[in-house]
């Protein structure tokens, strides 16, 4: 994780570089830190937040053209102020940021020790600032050398920006596995984790590759060589979001405004894509490999979190509509499984950020073993939307919000889509089938919105439940991955300890656990398994458990059933994650604010895990 800020030109450093760090915060906000170049290297760090820092900073000189800034996820070493980036190396000449782990530090560390270097911190960041001097020491060579010779001896997962007081006009830079989004201004550079902190200032950015160093020289063009020392053209992007859907747009946070930007988010994941009137479902970015999906031998839906609860969702579609045979992983566990793929097999790798390390270490085995390998990403450029053969970008704009919510919605679109053109190609599906699942899904905007307006009936179940401390959530089908991630919305927000179950397991134990105290949350929606589900509901209050159930419009059984309704309209079954996830979200949202918790910044959590 961590976020990453430089610049370097003519105006003063240190309002972009906080300005930037406040962008980044959602990326770890354990730690932060600054360095700049006023004559001298000046490093300034503080344990907490980017606003600790900012204020830290009141009486300091901050001065200066250049500078690195960073906000901290910890991996090694507690979250203090000496763990803080940005790391002196020992002569306090150069300092450096670092996104992501030097896995082979101990053994660097060691042998820098023998010769005489000494460490503040914890970090295997300040292991990388010491070898680097120590480089420039050996060979007497300038930074960029020094800094692709010292990469050369690193094994590990890094973005990183090195400055030197030795060379006060330059920033180098380097990536391999973790994000760095490089801007060009007129006389400036700019360089940070991910477009957000760049985009009032300049359009025209470059992602790095892996193993790429660039090399940004006040007043000269940029320039980039792979580690290997050969010499890349860069390629300049124009960045296309605009920066009122960074803000928070009234909302008292980004969660909620992410959550109330679904009728939209989900028309913009439909756009172009799905026309019900002409029979059309197409997806532009794997329109090559539709013949290889139809043909699977069988597809793996790779992810974490709730990418992975998406796929699950996937899994019933692919399945149901087009009948190619589907597992489910989760990309840490697939990973290192030795899993049987073979090159029938098609791999959809499902991710906001697309920068997920074990969903990206996932996708790289899939394709050593021979699989095609698909992304759906929200992230354009992100590193599994480049790692991918193709993909299908889920358009739901920038997610800020730690807890993931209109992503979730804008994935199980796509999903969803990719299906039903599946199903059409592969015969699985009758016209008249299809045409009418398509009806329905461009409906499913405006009934997102009607379920938006849901007359403050979350609000008032939250606060009936706020101080719960444990919940239940159940659901069957459909119902069952909606289940899980509503348990995952509550829990990572508001810390009530939550689990999701398919309804019909909860007699094979979790029945054990209720009692008066214990809400459970059903998802009792009109389908096949309607009645089997209200059974369940009754197991439950026969127990004197406090029953919230979402319906269906209309529904009048559950209702006499259970504690507290929300009513959501009817749609297809397959559908209904779309419709049902939205009042878990709601609920967990308000039940965090009630707790106090902060809601876009949940401890401990991160919103790209680029690490292990
Ligand atoms: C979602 O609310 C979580 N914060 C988390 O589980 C997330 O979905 C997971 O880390 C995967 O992230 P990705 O979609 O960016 O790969
Ligand atoms: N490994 C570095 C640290 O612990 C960077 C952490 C990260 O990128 O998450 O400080």
């Amino acid at each position: 994780m961590c976020g990453i800020v430089a610049y370097l030109g003519s105006k003063d450093a240190y309002p972009i570089l906080i300005n930037g760090l406040y962008k980044l915060e959602y990326r770890g906000y354990d730690s932060a830190g600054v360095a700049l170049i006023d004559n001298k290297l000046s490093v300034y760090k503080t344990k907490g937040k980017v606003s600790k820092l900012d204020k830290f900073v009141e009486d300091k000189n901050t001065n200066g053209f250049i500078g690195i800034a960073h906000t901290r996820w910890a991996t090694h070493g507690e979250p203090n102020k000496e763990n803080a980036h940005p790391h002196y190396s020992m002569n306090k000449k150069i300092a450096i940021i670092h996104n992501g782990i030097i896995e082979n530090y101990p053994t660097l560390k060691e042998e820098l020790k023998g010769r005489g270097y000494r460490f503040d911190s914890e970090t295997d960041t300040e292991v990388l600032a010491n070898l680097i001097e120590d480089v420039m020491h050996n060979e007497s060579c300038s930074l960029q050398d020094a800094v692709l010779i010292a990469l050369n001896q690193v094994v590990g997962a890094y973005a990183l920006v090195v400055i030197s007081e030795e060379e006060p006009d330059m920033l180098i830079a380097a990536r391999k596995g973790s994000p760095m989004v490089i801007g060009i201004g007129d006389d400036d550079y700019y360089i940070a984790s991910d477009a957000t902190p760049i985009i009032e200032y300049t359009k025209n950015v470059v992602y790095m590759n892996d193993e790429e160093i660039a090399i940004l020289k006040k007043g000269q063009p940029l320039k980039i060589k792979t580690i290997a020392n050969q010499d890349k053209t860069p390629y300049v992007q124009e960045l296309e979001f605009n920066l009122n859907t960074l803000e928070k747009g009234g909302y008292e946070h980004f969660m909620l405004k992410e959550i109330y930007e679904q009728p939209s988010s989900i028309r913009d994941s439909l756009r172009g894509r799905l026309r019900a009137k002409e029979g059309v479902v197409s997806l532009g970015g794997i329109v090559d490999f539709e013949q290889k999906i139809v043909h699977a031998n069988k597809i793996i839906m790779i992810a974490c979190g709730t990418s992975w609860h998406a796929c699950l969702v996937g899994e019933y579609l692919f399945e149901d509509l087009a009948r190619i045979p589907v597992e489910v992983e989760y990309a840490s566990e697939f990973r290192y499984r030795n899993p049987i793929i073979t090159e029938n097999d098609v791999v959809i790798a499902v991710s906001q950020s697309g920068e997920t390390a074990d969903t990206l270490a996932a996708i790289d085995l899939a394709k050593e073993k021979g699989a095609t390998v698909l992304g759906v990403c929200n992230v354009v450029g992100s590193s599994i939307s480049r790692a991918t053969h193709a993909g299908s970008y889920t358009h739901a704009g920038p997610e800020i919000g730690v807890a993931s919510t209109k992503a979730f919605t804008a994935q199980v679109t796509v999903l969803t889509m990719m299906a039903l053109r599946m199903a059409q190609l592969k015969g699985t599906i009758p016209t008249s089938r299809f045409m009418q699942i398509l009806h329905e899904m461009e409906a499913i905007p405006d009934k997102v919105e009607e379920v938006l307006n849901d007359g403050g009936v979350a609000q008032m179940i939250a606060e009936k439940y706020k101080d719960a401390t444990n919940f239940l959530y159940l659901g069957r089908g459909y119902n069952f991955p909606v289940a899980l991630e509503g348990a995952l919305k509550l829990k990572e927000i508001s810390y009530i300890h939550a689990e999701g179950y398919p309804a019909a397991e909860m007699k094979h134990g979790p029945i054990a656990l209720i009692d008066k105290n214990m809400p459970v949350v059903f998802i009792a929606t009109n389908n096949v398994i309607y009645e089997k589900v209200v059974s369940n509901i009754q197991e439950v209050k026969a127990r004197n458990g406090k029953v919230i159930a979402i319906v269906t419009k209309g529904d009048k059984v559950v209702r006499g059933l259970a504690d507290y309704v929300i009513e959501i309209p009817e749609t297809e079954d397959m559908l209904v994650p779309l419709l049902a996830s939205i009042p878990l979200q709601k609920l967990a949202y308000y039940i965090a604010v009630m707790r106090g918790c902060n809601v876009d910044q949940p401890r401990n959590l991160a919103k790209s895990v680029t690490v292990e």
